[in-house]
């Protein structure tokens, strides 16, 4: 044999093991998908979701991974960016689901995008568990997808009731992003309970897409002349800490209020002074004694230096449900996930979650509030 053709052979064989092995390797894992918000305007619930999650697949991998059939499977979490964009985190469902053939997806943070995702899941017969989409409408897109966040016909009425009843504030006016569903639903289930119970919203002003918007103006100035005693704020943080900003730059100086829209560490730090003594309702407190909780924040912190906000336990919340449905259900075919999660309990890190019939979790909210440039835990509020 000359040494072209032994080196030939060699090389063959070498190709061989290699693919086998991968092969092997590839045969042994259980990908699923997540989509995040990673850059862009809401940039800090992408990367707080992906280091909880990575928790969750963490744990179940350190115990050798899910057991489906005799065999154990690790879990590869295949990340990919919404970049906080609708037709983005479209793209990457379809990619994940055909080409990455993952198994279930966990995302996404923005109710608009998992407004986009949603149908793709149902109609690929894909379980998606979304661990932070608070609009009504994300799971009623079909049965197999849930959530592991209350609703914002919960958290608007939770806002509402704090500011009327405990803030005693009778004039509200609300300024929101009208492009956005997240921020549109809220502003009107807010808006809704607080003349409910007695109130009167005084401005009701929009603006269109705050990834775009940095000139709040022309609403505050519209605002103040209807002589508000409150501001409340559905909004991201970002345009959130802007308009409040703002607001005391065009001398609107009243209590402000928002939603977990809020929850990042970048409010303190755009809005400085002016987002003190704001409020808003969250999913989580890092203050709250139970041992769940305190085990996460342990962990977290000891990984990443840094404690861990509501996208990080939804995150985790929402992962650890998931996994433990597959591993429950011994099996990665969509409907037997999906048949699973329907009855499925545990006691998460944003609190005990279960399903109802629309596949949504019963829990409590919690309210916050800057204090010093930080989230002071104020009260937990039950469903
Ligand atoms: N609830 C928001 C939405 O539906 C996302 C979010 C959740 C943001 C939790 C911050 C904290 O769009």
């Amino acid at each position: 044999m000359n040494k072209f053709i032994k080196f030939g052979i060699a090389c063959a064989l070498l190709c061989i093991i290699f693919v086998s092995l991968g092969c092997s390797k590839g045969a042994k894992e259980i990908r699923i998908g997540a989509i995040f918000p990673m850059t862009g305007g809401s940039a800090t619930f992408g990367k707080s979701s992906k280091e909880g999650m990575e928790i969750a697949v963490e744990e179940f991998n350190e115990k050798g991974g899910i057991n489906i059939g005799g065999k154990n499977f690790l879990i590869k979490p295949i990340y990919d960016d919404s970049a906080g964009q609708p037709e983005q985190a479209a793209n990457a469902a379809r990619k994940q689901i055909d080409q990455n053939k993952v198994i279930a997806i966990v995302g996404e943070v923005m109710s608009k995008n998992s407004l986009a995702i949603a149908p793709i899941c149902q109609s690929k017969g894909i379980v998606m568990v979304s661990s932070a989409s608070t609009n009504p409408e994300v799971t009623k897109k079909g049965d197999y997808i849930f959530r592991v966040c209350f609703l914002d016909s919960f958290q608007g009425v939770v806002g509402a009731r704090y500011a009327y009843n405990t803030l005693k504030v009778k004039k509200a006016a609300i300024l929101y992003d009208n492009a956005n569903d997240y921020n549109k639903g809220l502003a009107s289930f807010f808006s809704d309970e607080f003349k409910r119970l007695g109130g009167r919203i005084v401005a009701d002003e929009a603006f269109t897409d705050e990834e775009k918007t940095v000139d709040f103006k022309a609403q505050l100035t519209t605002i103040k002349s209807a002589k508000p005693d409150f501001l409340y704020l559905p909004n991201y943080y970002a345009a959130s800490a802007l308009i409040m900003k703002q607001a005391k730059e065009i001398g609107l100086n009243v209590p402000t209020g928002g939603g977990d829209g809020w929850d990042s560490p970048q409010l303190v730090k755009i809005g400085g002074q002016s987002v003190e003594g704001g409020f808003f309702s969250n999913h989580f407190s890092k203050d709250d004694p139970r041992p769940e909780v305190q085990n996460f924040v342990k962990k977290y912190i000891a990984k990443y230096g840094a404690e861990p906000d509501a996208l990080a336990s939804l995150a985790y919340d929402a992962a650890f449900v998931l996994l433990s449905a597959i591993e429950k259900a011994g099996s990665i075919k969509g409907e037997n996930i999906r048949d699973t999660l329907k009855s499925i309990q545990i006691n998460g890190v944003t609190g005990k979650i279960s399903f109802d019939q629309d596949r949504n979790p019963i829990k409590s909210a919690v309210i916050l509030q800057i204090k010093n440039g930080k989230q002071q835990y104020v009260t937990t509020v039950n469903p």
